[in-house]
């Protein structure tokens, strides 16, 4: 049998690992991949570069109006200009945690994310995509781990990379993001009603995606 088209959430703080999941939960149930994070990095990008500040409401609401997003199957173009490479930096980290703070952002961005459940299935991943942008889905996951945990994590996925890391700066940045993200008095980090609470902290990736998918499998079912 051919299901119709889907949606299924996973929400989560910095470094829980819903990347590399959704992304491979989404390969194995041969739909896409929607990655939230990607457009509110684009957008922090560009506003920090226009040097617009968060705070200047006006400006904010002008440039939001002039920026072309577009999302490709691996890439983010802003206004035709991919910044796919550009948006996976710390500062971008930090700039993506600010901005996505503001309410005029996070407004300009709703229909782009709601509009991509028309082009089909996906896994859509953020930090209130089962709450906000989603809040039918078919699944709801809030994927978590220990702060030490997910600093770990991406520490070694930076060395892996051959890129420069430091465990105590990436915990301290992680516990600051977390709390700007769940502070925020527009769509806080929480744990979307109906979603499936998964600590990740003792469990291997492959554990993760076998969870995710059996259960996926098991709601389509139904
Ligand atoms: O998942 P990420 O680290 O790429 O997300 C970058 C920032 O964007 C993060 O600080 C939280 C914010 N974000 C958000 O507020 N809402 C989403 N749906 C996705 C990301």
């Amino acid at each position: 049998m051919i299901n119709p088209s889907y949606v299924v959430t996973i929400d989560g703080p910095a470094g829980a690992g819903k990347s590399t999941v959704a992304k491979r939960a989404a390969h194995e149930l041969g739909i896409k991949y929607l990655d939230t994070g990607a457009i509110y990095r684009a957008i922090a990008l560009i506003l920090a570069k226009s040097e617009i500040r968060p705070d200047s409401e006006e400006f904010l609401r002008e440039a939001l109006s002039e920026i072309k997003i577009e999302l490709r199957e691996n890439s983010v173009l802003v206004n035709d200009f991919d910044v796919s490479g550009e948006i996976r930096t710390p500062e971008v980290d930090e700039l993506a945690s600010i901005y996505s703070a503001v309410p005029a952002v996070r407004e300009a961005l709703l229909g782009l994310q709601k509009e991509q459940e028309n082009y089909g299935s996906l896994v859509a991943e953020g930090r209130d995509v089962g709450s906000v942008v989603f809040p039918d889905a078919k699944v709801k996951f809030f994927l978590t781990a220990s702060p030490e945990a997910r600093a770990k994590r991406r520490y070694l996925e930076r060395i892996s990379k051959g890129k420069e890391a430091d465990y105590e700066e990436i915990l301290n940045s992680i516990k600051q993001r977390d709390i700007n993200d769940s502070t925020r008095e527009i769509s806080p980090l929480s744990v979307p009603e109906g979603a499936v609470y998964l600590d990740t902290s003792d469990m291997t990736e492959d554990e993760v995606i076998n969870f995710i998918i059996n259960h996926v499998k098991e709601a389509l079912s139904k």
